[in-house]
Formats: C-alpha cells, sequence, structure tokens
C-alpha cells in the first residue's frame, strides 16, 4: 500500500497534466454542437482506464456514450466496488466572466480553473489514477472494480437508468463509490448522508392573440407577465414556505441525531453571507441555513422570459410570460406528486383572461444514507489517513439523480465522498478545484480501496 502512495507522489506531474488534457476537451452534453467533442472525452477517459490496467468499453446509447471500465482479479470472494462520475460538464457561459478561458485549465493560487475541474472531471480521474497506483505497483487490487463514467449527469442522465437495467449482471456491486461532491471546509474530509431530488418544470401563461399596445388596451385585458409574477408570488408564504397544498405531506422530519451533528459543523451564517455579497440570508423559518439547504425543499425560479427586454422602453403587453421554476426535494418526496400539486395550484391561483401550461423538465429522486457498517468505516479511516482529521458526516443540497436508481437496482448502498471546495464554483464561472485536494483525494481513494478489501473480510 505504501508503494502506491509513494507512486503517487512521484508521478504526480503526469497526472495533473493528463487531468489538464481532460479538462481541454469541451464535453458539454447539453449542446449538440458539442457532441464530437463529448465522444471525443468519452474515448480519450476509456484510453487512460486501459492503461491504468482496466478492461474497457466504450458502450454507445440513445445519447452520450458510456465508459464502462472492469478489473476482477481480486476474486468471487473480495467484494464489488462500483465507481460512479461523469465526464460531461456544464456550459461555461457567461464566457467573459472566466479570468482564464473555461477549456484552457490554469494554475492560480492552488487551484486548476476550468470547466469540469470540480464538476466532475477532475474528481473522477482521481480514481482512475488511485486504480493506477495500485495495479503499477503490486499489479492487484483487494477489491473487484467496475468503473461506469457517464457523460449526461449535467441533462439529468436520460439513458442511465435502461442502461443500468440492461446490464444488472455486470454491474453488480457491493458498494457504490461516488465522488461528484464537497468537503464542508479547507482540510474537513466530509461523507454524505444525504442528497436532494429535483423537480425542473417550465411554466408559461398566454395571453391575447399578440402583444398589445399598453395604453390601448392596459386594464382591460390580464397581463401573462403580471399573472406569471402573481403565480410566483403565491408559491411561497410569508414564513418562506412552500405554499402548495399538500406539498410537505411527504416531507420527513431528520432524526435528532443528525440534526445535532448538523449544527456541531463549523458554521457562520455571517460568513457565509460576507462570501455571497448578500445584505441578509433568506429561507424557510425554523431551520438553520445548513438544513435548509440539506434536510428541507425548495422551490426557486431559474429563469424567466416575458416581453420586451431590450434597450429602452416599449409599451407593450407581452401576450406570453414563462419561468423555469425547480424545485428540490428530500425524502420521501416525489416530482410526481409535487407535479400534480403543482398544476392544482396553477388552476386555484391563475386570474382569469390567461391560460396556463405546464412543462416537464428534468428530474431526480432525493437520497437519504444509511452512514454506518463496514463501507462507511473503511472511508472514515482513508479521510483520516489522508487528510490527518476525521472526516464529518454533511448533506449535499444538490442532486446527482442516479444514487437511489443504483442502490434500489444493485440492491448496494452508495458511498459519497467528494473533494471539491465551498465556493469552487461549481455551473458558475471560474470552476476550480485544489491541487492539494486532488494529491490528497487520490492517496485517500487508494487508500479506500485497500480498506474497502480489508473491511469486507472483517
Ligand atoms: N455534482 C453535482 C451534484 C452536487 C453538487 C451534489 C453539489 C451535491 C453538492 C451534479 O453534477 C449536478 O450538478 N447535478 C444537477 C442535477 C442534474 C439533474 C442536472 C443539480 O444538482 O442541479
Ligand atoms: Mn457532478
Ligand atoms: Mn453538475
Amino acid at each position: 500500500m505504501s508503494d502506491a502512495l509513494t507512486f503517487i507522489d512521484t508521478n504526480l506531474g503526469r497526472f495533473r497534466e493528463e487531468l489538464n488534457e481532460f479538462l481541454r476537451i469541451p464535453s458539454i452534453s447539453a449542446k449538440s454542437e458539442y457532441d464530437d467533442e463529448t465522444s471525443r472525452s468519452a474515448e480519450w477517459l476509456a484510453s487512460r482506464m486501459r492503461e491504468a490496467g482496466l478492461e474497457v468499453e466504450v458502450l454507445a446509447t440513445e445519447g452520450h456514450p458510456i465508459v464502462l471500465g472492469e478489473w476482477r482479479g481480486a476474486g468471487a470472494n473480495a467484494p464489488t466496488v462500483l465507481v460512479y462520475g461523469h465526464y460531461d460538464v456544464q456550459p461555461p457561459e457567461p464566457l467573459e466572466l472566466w479570468t482564464s478561458p473555461p477549456f484552457e485549465p490554469t494554475e492560480r493560487e492552488g487551484r486548476i480553473y476550468a470547466r469540469g475541474s470540480a464538476d466532475d472531471k477532475g474528481q473522477l480521474y482521481m480514481h482512475v489514477k488511485a486504480l493506477e497506483a495500485h495495479l503499477a505497483t503490486s499489479g492487484s487490487l483487494p477489491v473487484n472494480v467496475v468503473v461506469l463514467a457517464e457523460g449526461e449527469e449535467e441533462v439529468g442522465s436520460p439513458n442511465l437508468v435502461p442502461f443500468v437495467d440492461a446490464h444488472l449482471e455486470r454491474l453488480a456491486c457491493d458498494v457504490v463509490v461516488i465522488s461528484d461532491t464537497g468537503m464542508f471546509a479547507e482540510g474537513l474530509p466530509s461523507i454524505l448522508f444525504s442528497l436532494r431530488g429535483l423537480a425542473y418544470f417550465e411554466i408559461h401563461v398566454h395571453g391575447a392573440r399578440s402583444d398589445l399596445h399598453s395604453g390601448e388596451f392596459g386594464g382591460s385585458v390580464m397581463n401573462p407577465g403580471n399573472a406569471l409574477s402573481q403565480i410566483i408570488a403565491s408559491l411561497h408564504d410569508d414564513q418562506g414556505r412552500i405554499a402548495l397544498p399538500g406539498f410537505y405531506d411527504d416531507v420527513v422530519e431528520w432524526d435528532a441525531e443528525t440534526r445535532a451533528q448538523i449544527a456541531a459543523l463549523p458554521h457562520s451564517d455571517d460568513e457565509t453571507r460576507e462570501e455571497l455579497g448578500v445584505a441578509a440570508l433568506a429561507g424557510e423559518q425554523g431551520f438553520s441555513t445548513l438544513e435548509r439547504l440539506w434536510i428541507r425543499p425548495t422551490c426557486d425560479v431559474n429563469g424567466m422570459l416575458c416581453g420586451y427586454t431590450d434597450e429602452g422602453a416599449k409599451t407593450v403587453l407581452p401576450n406570453h410570460a414563462m419561468a423555469k421554476v425547480s424545485f428540490r426535494l428530500v425524502p420521501d418526496q416525489s416530482g410526481a406528486k409535487v407535479k400534480e400539486l403543482l398544476e392544482a395550484h396553477l388552476r386555484n391561483v391563475t386570474p382569469a383572461g390567461v391560460t396556463w401550461e405546464l412543462k416537464e423538465l428534468h428530474g431526480g429522486r432525493p437520497w437519504k444514507a444509511r452512514i454506518e457498517g463496514p463501507y462507511f468505516d473503511a472511508a472514515a479511516e482513508a479521510l483520516e489517513e489522508a487528510f490527518g482529521t476525521k472526516p464529518v458526516p454533511m448533506g449535499g443540497g444538490g442532486s446527482i439523480p442516479i444514487v437511489v436508481e443504483f442502490e434500489e437496482r444493485l440492491h448496494a448502498p452508495a458511498l459519497l465522498l467528494g473533494f471539491s471546495l465551498p465556493g469552487c464554483n461549481l455551473h458558475a464561472p471560474n470552476e476550480w478545484l485544489s491541487v492539494e485536494n486532488f494529491e490528497k483525494g487520490i492517496g485517500a481513494l487508494a487508500l479506500l480501496y485497500d480498506k474497502l478489501g480489508a473491511h469486507a473480510a472483517d
């Protein structure tokens, strides 16, 4: 094992060069004009996984390909670990806000700046390098490994569940390991106990046959812009709660122990406020900021489109307004139920004189972990050894739709340990990964594979 850690140390320069190559490929899954680049990214990753010592196939789907790597030399009695990550990235816009271009990885102040550095190419690549370190130094691993890298996570993984269902035997495993989240703070490794789900909609409001002169007609017909504003305003009450009747019926109250663990984390509302540049934090009354982020659902406008938005004034009543509205969900909420509640609410609150239409975009189910047992212990030990600090349990405000689906279909628990840091600009301009975490993270994952083998034998 110490050989593997020495190997990581000696080869770090090469690992970083390789990661830079990976980051230079603009694998933007949402944009079809980048389809060739997204495929090239899959092929590039497959080649590196082969060099690491895995047997690798790039499997076509209806969308972007899935890279599947396998090493089964540990034998039938050893546990099998399924490593999941994604090689696709979010669009980089707005480009003018990047200090260095998104697909030209650049190091500044101990950080690798590039789209995908933290989410998730950098973290996925850390697994590949940890596996390589074992296979290059001892020729084997204490566990069997299947690495599944998809290229559609950022667009809601539309082809992954069918893929999993079609390859159940090949993906059969004892534990799923994912590094696509962050650490609670610098130097403080973390293991996730939850992820929120997602239900994402477009609300359209239609009015008159065409746009109208706002003087000639204003005051005599319902303006879709006004109507949509009314609808949006009605989504929350004055306590910051979501006002769809029945919305909280399926929300599980978290146990006292987890709430105490959350309260014990080193968090300051004032610091968060300053970092974000806002005068006040806001959210559901009765819950702390971390609880609001991790164990409570939300409803947020993600975008709006309506009327005249170009230079100067145009006096017009638009005949159409649209808002993109997403809900983050917690156990045991379902996107289908939220859609029904939203439809009922729209029927109730939409003013007369306009019509509404609800379109469903992508979604994902919430996840709650069991953070106990031999695999969890292995992760805690590996993180403590690599970072010199015991990991803390934390929640994840974001969504990784496949996690619950893996657990249900493969009957294996998921272990989520990630290495991005607060403020690393996921999905935003100037995304970065800490060089130190890249290095320590590879060590932690090499230790993890070792300990997963050892703990399973306990
Ligand atoms: N890696 C993130 C999810 C994440 C980020 C979890 C931070 C916990 C903390 C993932 O790539 C992501 O961005 N997921 C999307 C969902 C998807 C359906 C587009 C999200 O959360 O918005
Ligand atoms: Mn991700
Ligand atoms: Mn993401």
